[in-house]
């Protein structure tokens, strides 16, 4: 398997969501929900739980709706991530935002719905019972109040005010790290994988989780638009906080090194082949988009 794979599989499973709802009367909200989960992400969240749960000796088929429904509410939170009362951007995935082409009303709907299409998704799975309930819990810690929702508002809170290191990281555990570390555990629940396992893959996603919120801030200052298929320069005109703004994109890169090192360190002895989460760690650490 390569992330190409993963990618292909992840993205053919997606395009089947929400399809025929033409003829409802709420067509345009399902309309509007494909927007922006077809709009072409990198599925990272997706990829992390099929390679989790293969590491775990798990059937990557049966983990297909798992992964659908992380990037379903990863949608979600890009979609309210965007909206004018949040970050207020208007590109996405290389497109104009969700409530740019569909008004914020819409936009705020199908980020709704989406969400709970997620949980969905897992609990209508034919996984056994005690192995969706364990993902949906993991995923609904990881977005909730504890989690990306708290991280959000802290976020948000923050703006314009100076913030310390370790509020920083709080914030970012909270809002980007809970999620990709959901990912993590849910690949191994999907594959009832134990304890040990999961303690490892929780320690791997929370360690990529902070590298990738730090390596996303110094793309909003040192990427492309093109590239990145969304704004550069979001971050100063609202006043985030921010590691580059902190420590400038030199101690940045070597944060982000540091944490890839220790993600990696934490799969050995617990998974036999961790070829393709260390190169995962790595490729993500120098990513451009
Ligand atoms: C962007 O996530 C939001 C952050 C948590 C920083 P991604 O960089 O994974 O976005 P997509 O899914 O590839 O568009
Ligand atoms: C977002 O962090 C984290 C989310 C919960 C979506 P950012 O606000 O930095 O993400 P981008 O840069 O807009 O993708
Ligand atoms: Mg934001
Ligand atoms: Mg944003
Ligand atoms: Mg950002």
């Amino acid at each position: 398997m390569t992330p190409n794979d993963y990618k292909a599989m992840v993205d053919a499973a997606l395009e089947e969501c929400f399809r025929g709802a033409e003829s409802l009367p709420y067509a345009g909200l399902a309309g509007a929900m494909r927007y922006s989960l077809l709009a072409g992400g990198k599925r990272i969240r997706p990829t992390l739980v099929l390679e989790f749960c293969r590491v775990c000796g798990g059937e990557i088929e049966s983990a297909l709706p798992v992964a659908c429904a992380i990037e379903m509410l990863h949608t979600y939170s890009l979609i309210h991530d965007d909206l004018p009362c949040m970050d207020d951007d208007d590109l996405r995935r290389g497109r104009p935002t969700n409530h740019v082409v569909y008004g914020e009303c819409v936009a705020t709907l199908a980020g709704d719905a989406l969400q709970a299409e997620a949980f969905g998704t897992i609990l209508r799975s034919a996984l056994p019972d005690e192995r969706k309930a364990r993902c949906a819990a993991f995923l609904a810690d990881a977005v909730g109040l504890d989690g990306m929702c708290g991280g959000q508002y802290l976020d948000m809170l923050g703006e314009g005010k100076e913030l310390d290191e370790q509020e920083l990281t709080d914030i970012n555990a909270r809002k980007t790290g809970a999620l990709l570390t959901a990912a993590c555990r849910m690949g191994v629940a999907a594959a009832g994988g134990d304890d040990g396992q999961l303690e490892a893959a929780a320690r791997y996603g929370a360690a990529i989780g902070a590298a990738f919120q730090i390596r996303d801030d110094m793309l909003d200052v040192l990427g492309t638009e093109q590239e990145l298929g969304k704004p550069i320069g979001s971050d100063r005109e609202e006043k985030k906080n921010t590691y580059m703004a902190l420590y400038g994109a030199e101690h940045c890169a070597e944060m982000v090194l540091r944490l890839t090192e220790a993600a990696k360190e934490a799969l050995k002895g617990v998974f036999a082949d961790t070829a393709f989460l260390d190169a995962l760690a790595d490729s993500m650490a120098v990513r451009m988009n």
